[in-house]
């Protein structure tokens, strides 16, 4: 006969943390968030840990270049999306190891044949007004000139015109070569009063752009994460079938830690997976797996070798549950798999992070979630709303909004179709495809969600993940109680929509 669990299972909303006692030293400022990415040994440091206790989710709508340095910049990990080709994957990676604070590879490129209509729909595109002019119009291609608005009047000329013959030409560039530092490239910016500076190599090939603007911006970081060599940590997913390709060029890219990505974990796929990894590469290669949302998978995975596992069913875009049926309340899998991982590590010494992967909808669930166990949370649907998200900022009724997409979507699926030669037919979709507010930074919303975080913890008298985890009062509340959190039994004015 079927198991019958006795509780019903829950999510994040149905729990509120009681307040304790908070001394005086309890102040956000005082707050870490510190926290262990991979598995370690009793009394031993983990290999790798991070400042901000969240990572950015395994999807082409979400985990990008453009994501994984602002958020390693801001103490997280981004694990770039893994349903691409191999190659473009781990050049994805290779990108973000090769970041330079302040050297930006060129987003807006031409070709010298294009004319001045190409110019001002790639700059309706893309929003930048200085073009680099390559051989090929590519990013790395040989450097010919530059464009900038102060090089043509769109009133006085044909949209046809040639941009050779009105680019800033190469000869009458100011540039710098390769290996210069930012200092050094800020006092050129400087000296000759530019808004931007073409680094190329000795092939005069383009290499990076530095512009004025971004003078100051990599200056105040102070929960970067950064590897020995001073580059930005990255993750990348990878799945259970072509592991034996993809893990080697991602690795070679310079990848910290990888993900398999899966929504069912519990499987001897992700096994043999794990395997092929410890036996090729010992435990220098970090790897986490997942989804599991209970006890047993928990334990499966990590006595596989799981440097960390992933809980969860259910992320915003998901419809797996009504597609199939299988699922659980997000935060009774976490509970479930937390209590598993302490008792492992009670048993074997050897403590297995544990991820919460979706449906993280307000800021406070971030901080119930820690509490309820989860050593760092995986988001989408939060992370999908930046300006850092590789998707459309589209405007729909007046409001500028992000495209989200889920994994198992058609969308996310069709790069399969023409990659592997049509082998993987979509059968039924476990995700929508959608529209997410749009809103602003990745920084910007960042620091205020962590503010909330560290202001909550500071309320149940915790100043580090740990210690909310042992302080933590956590109550389920009832249908009522939850109507009474929200304003209620008031008219809200017009512009006074309470923000979330
Ligand atoms: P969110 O933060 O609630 O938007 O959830 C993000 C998580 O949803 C991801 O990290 C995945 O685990 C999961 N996910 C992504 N795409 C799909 C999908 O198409 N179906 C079901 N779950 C998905």
């Amino acid at each position: 006969m079927a198991y019958f669990y006795e509780e019903p299972s829950h999510t994040f909303s149905e729990y509120l943390l009681i307040p304790g006692y908070s001394s005086s030293e309890c102040i956000p400022n005082n707050v870490s968030l510190k926290t262990p990415v991979v598995k370690f040994k009793k009394g031993e440091e983990p290999a790798l840990t991070m400042n901000t206790p969240l990572v950015s989710a395994i999807m082409q709508a979400v985990s990008g270049e453009k994501m994984a340095i602002a958020l390693a910049r801001e103490g997280g990990i981004s694990f770039i999306y893994g349903s691409q080709s191999i190659e473009d994957e781990a050049a994805m990676v290779a990108r973000v190891k090769n970041y330079k604070a302040g050297f930006v590879r060129s987003d807006s490129n031409i070709r010298p044949d294009q004319t001045l209509k190409d110019i001002l729909d790639l700059k309706a595109k893309t929003g930048h007004s200085t073009v680099a002019v390559t051989d090929d119009g590519t990013a790395e291609g040989k450097l010919l000139g530059i464009v900038t608005s102060r090089d043509y009047r769109v009133s006085r000329m044909d949209p046809s015109t040639k941009v050779a013959e009105f680019m800033t030409p190469f000869e009458s560039l100011i540039y710098a070569k390769e290996g210069i530092t930012l200092k050094e490239a800020n006092n050129i910016i400087w000296d000759h009063k530019l808004n931007s500076l073409p680094v190329i190599d000795e092939n005069q090939r383009l290499l990076y752009m530095v512009f004025r603007k971004d003078y100051d911006s990599h200056k105040e970081n102070p929960l970067e994460l950064l590897d020995a060599s001073k580059r930005y940590v990255v993750g990348a997913g990878i799945n259970t079938r072509d592991y034996e390709k993809r893990i080697p060029a991602l690795v070679e890219a310079g990848a910290d830690v990888l993900c398999i990505d899966s929504s069912e974990g519990f499987s001897e796929w992700q096994k043999r997976t794990l395997d092929w990894t410890r036996a090729k590469y010992g435990d220098s290669v970090k790897i986490g797996a997942g989804n599991v949302v209970d006890r047993e998978g928990f334990l499966f995975l990590a006595e596989a070798g799981a440097d960390f596992v992933k809980v969860g069913i259910g992320g915003s875009i998901c419809i797996t549950r009504e597609q199939k049926g299988i699922g659980r309340g997000q935060a009774t899998a976490l509970i479930e798999v937390a209590k598993a991982r302490d008792e492992y590590y009670a048993r074997t010494g050897i403590y297995v992070p544990v991820c919460s992967d979706g449906g993280i909808v307000h800021d406070y669930h971030v901080t119930l979630a820690l509490a309820m166990g989860a050593d760092f949370i995986m988001l989408g649907r939060y992370f999908s709303r930046f300006d850092e998200s590789p998707t459309n900022k589209v405007m729909i009724n007046g409001n500028y909004m992000k495209e989200y997409w889920g994994e198992g979507s058609s969308r996310a699926r069709n790069w399969q179709r023409y990659d592997l030669g049509g082998e993987a037919k979509l059968s039924f979709e476990e995700g929508v495809d959608s529209y997410v507010p749009y809103a602003g930074s990745l920084k910007d919303n960042l620091t205020l969600t962590l503010y909330k975080v560290r202001s909550t913890m500071c309320n149940c008298g915790a100043l580090t993940i740990p210690e909310l985890q042992e302080k933590a009062k956590i109550t389920l509340v009832s249908a009522t109680s939850i109507v009474e959190g929200g304003a209620h039994d008031v008219v809200l004015k017009e512009n006074n929509k309470i923000s979330k």
